[in-house]
């Protein structure tokens, strides 16, 4: 099929188009259509985007001309795809530009488009102009076939004599035309990212958005998905679920107009940013990933996840390294020989790693607390003479990589760096500061500050070459929202900060391409598919709690694949008077990339043989685990347990997880269904992750199954104990 798309394709392409009025641009993906259409008034407009259309000649027959009705009340304006401000559309406009002349109005006119080959599918470029002013916009997206994903951003440049100012410049609008439409938000705080609530769309706006310029997820990721018809399901149903790789302020606006028509607008939050956009300069709005399912948000979310592991997440075929992290268990209490006790550790479990966390740094401004030195990316030589090569050596005795913990986004006013340069951190010259956390943001929208936060990850590596990783932090969102550098140019700060912060990924990816990073930001607070381009995974979350992470890992699980997704084995439990065993613990950071944060001195060693053998097991099933394909079977929002199985792309071996979290008495159980099993195969099943000494009390242990019996009937596998968890292990014959 692919092969076939492509010779089509092939064909087709690499020529510029100037079409006629009528021509229809279809953006196809093996099983969705996305159709645009020139009209008479060439302009372009949205006819179409549903499953794929079996014949192109009809695409020519789908109704889509603007109709007025006499008084103009119930017109149908058409769907444009690029509505600009002043134009008779009247609902929310993609773009918006105030002209030099003072005009606020913008009218897109067809010009050409091109359609060309790319790797995963095609490219369609079609360029848009203003027939009053030298405005152009080239409307870019890019259909993966096989996953059935569209990624579209576009480009926005002028020849004015004088720079205009952009109000408005949304990445796209899609357009629907259903009886009833519900969204999906992963909305939450920190601590409590990603929890998931559906509501209906009625006639107006509802706006799902950030505003914290950077640790922009706090209050609400930047992806939604949309039921259409009905609440989006896991199994069944249209739904639509689309992200914004954006790692500044978002928005995404839905609204439904007087026709009950939705339109979706994913775009940078024009919040105080009034950008000004100079002659010749080209703003390129952020990419937005979207793909719809006629089969519920499982599948949906599978095509997201092979789209990210294809093309966009860093070393997305890649492996990944088990670690062992000393945040959770020392805090900033730590010593060399401390140090050194925990890499034994690491060792001992088997993980890849030792990733030395916050608390390393600064001299004048020791950072003992989170008030002092961050900025001073020194090494703090009272506690770790040594320096760095030091740490390096040691982990080396012990056999393993190491990694090191940096938030060089920001700055401790009790710094160096502070006292030397106060002009580099954004903060009103006028007003009271406000701390986050006692820090402040440094302004990226400054090229002297990308420099310098390059050169701290540049240092760091030229003097360790042998430094196997970094988790990036990312604790403040901004505050004090003014830039010494922008001076009269504030309304370009949010926008401006973004794309500084992207640059130094860009730097950093393309003189160290090889190292491997872990983005986080207060745990969640910055995961989005912009960052996730530099880093190949994200901490989930600060709540390590096993019972909260279940909740956290399946609303994230939407979007991102577990390889990205970093889930810690800690000794953290948010409700003291509840008891969660290791075993729990173990599980639920294994559905995802695993790791851990805790000391060795406070497991028994049965405990410690358990994680040993969890590692152990991770390791060998994590090709099933990060490649394979995942499968949502039950979840913690319906009841009293959750289940989640992965299933090898080739269906010839699989893992199943399931979680009782609090069963009721004498509750009745029901199997767990598997699924993308292959019916035809006989599955033999085994327990894994099972306390030394301790039997498998799974009915169907050690027996064999067809994948059809699997999937249809199930397994016995929730049981009546409270935070009781399984693993387990599907091999074909
Ligand atoms: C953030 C991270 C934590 C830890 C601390 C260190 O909160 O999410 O994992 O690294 O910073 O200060």
């Amino acid at each position: 099929m692919k092969r076939i798309l492509f010779i089509f394709i092939s064909l087709l392409v690499t020529q510029m188009t100037y079409a006629v009025p009528g021509t229809s641009i279809s953006i196809s993906t093996e099983k969705t259509d996305l159709i645009l259409r020139v009209a008479q008034d060439n302009r372009l407009y949205q006819v179409y985007y549903g499953a794929r259309l079996s014949n192109p000649e009809e695409y020519a027959d789908i109704s889509y001309e603007p109709k007025e009705t006499r008084d103009g009340c119930m017109a149908f304006r058409g769907w444009e795809v690029a509505p600009g401000s002043g134009s008779e559309t009247h609902f929310e406009p993609v773009i918006a530009i105030t002209h030099n002349d003072g005009n606020p109005s913008t009218y897109l006119y067809y010009k050409s488009h091109l359609q060309y080959a790319v790797e995963g599918g095609v490219q369609t470029d079609i360029v848009l102009y203003d027939d009053q002013y030298p405005v152009e916009v080239i409307l870019h997206y890019v259909a993966f076939t096989d996953e059935n994903v569209i990624k579209t951003w576009k480009e926005i440049r002028h020849k004015e004599k004088k720079p205009v100012k952009l109000w408005r410049y949304a990445s796209t609008i899609l357009y629907f035309r259903n009886h009833e439409y519900y969204v999906t938000d992963f909305s939450g705080d920190w601590a409590k990212e990603s929890q998931m609530s559906t509501q209906k769309l009625e006639f107006g706006k509802k706006v799902l958005e950030s505003k914290m310029g950077c640790r922009t997820a706090i209050h609400t990721g930047p992806f939604f998905s949309l039921g259409i018809d009905e609440p989006a399901k896991e199994n069944s149903g249209k739904v639509m679920m689309g992200t914004l790789a954006w790692s500044g302020n978002f928005q995404f606006t839905f609204e439904v107009d007087n026709l009950n028509h939705l339109r979706v607008i994913p775009s940078i939050n024009p919040y105080a940013s009034e950008y000004e956009l100079n002659p010749h300069d080209t703003f390129v709005t952020p990419e937005f990933i979207f793909t719809l399912s006629e089969n519920g948000m499982g599948e949906a979310s599978r095509n997201i996840h092979d789209w990210a592991r294809n093309y966009q997440l860093k070393n997305g075929k890649g492996s990944r390294l088990t670690l062992l992290n000393n945040w959770e268990n020392t805090s900033f209490h730590f010593n060399e020989e401390i140090l050194a006790r925990l890499m034994y550790e690491a060792r001992k479990l088997g993980v890849d790693m030792f990733l030395l966390d916050d608390g390393w740094f600064g001299n004048n401004h020791p950072r003992v607390h989170d008030d002092a030195g961050l900025g001073d990316w020194e090494v703090m030589k009272s506690k770790l003479p040594g320096g760095i090569s030091g740490l390096i050596k040691a982990a080396d005795e012990a056999g393993i990589k190491f990694g090191i913990w940096i938030e060089p986004e920001m700055v401790n006013p009790k710094s160096d760096l502070f006292e030397k340069h106060p002009d580099w951190a954004i903060l009103f010259p006028n007003r009271k500061p406000y701390y986050h956390r006692n820090q402040l943001v440094l302004d990226m929208s400054n090229p002297d500050v990308q420099d310098y936060v390059f050169g701290v990850v540049d240092k760091i590596l030229t003097e360790n070459p042998t430094l196997s990783f970094f988790k990036w932090d990312c604790n403040t969102p901004i505050t004090n929202i003014y830039s010494p550098y922008l001076k009269d140019r504030q309304h370009n700060l949010y926008i401006d900060h973004t794309l500084g912060v992207m640059n130094v990924f860009e730097r950093v990816q393309a003189k160290y391409p090889d190292v491997q990073m872990m983005m986080c930001s207060s745990g969640g607070c910055r995961n989005d598919y912009n960052g996730l381009k530099y880093f190949g995974e994200y901490w989930c979350s600060d709540n390590s709690d096993a019972i909260e992470r279940l909740f956290i890992q399946w609303g994230q699980s939407h979007f991102f694949p577990a390889k990205s997704m970093c889930a810690h084995v800690t000794g953290f439990v948010a409700n003291p008077s509840k008891t969660v065993s290791v075993k729990f613990r173990l599980d639920v950071s294994s559905m995802c990339k695993l790791g851990f944060d805790l000391g060795l001195k406070k497991l028994t060693e049965d405990e410690i043989a358990l994680c040993r053998e969890g590692v152990a097991n991770w390791k060998r099933l994590s090709p099933v685990i990060l490649d394979g394909d995942q499968y949502r079977l039950v979840s913690p929002y319906e009841g009293n347990h959750m289940s989640v199985m992965y299933a090898s792309k080739d269906k010839l071996s699989a893992v199943l997880f399931t979680y009782d979290i609090n069963p009721r008495y004498h509750e009745f159980m029901y199997n767990v269904k598997l699924q993308g099993l292959d019916p035809q195969k006989i599955y033999t099943i085994k327990e894994l992750n099972l306390m030394p000494g301790k039997k498998s009390n799974l009915p169907e242990n050690g027996k064999s199954y067809s994948g059809d019996y699997l999937m249809k009937v199930g397994l016995n596998a929730f049981t009546e104990r409270t935070l009781n968890s399984r693993m387990i292990e599907l091999i074909a014959q």
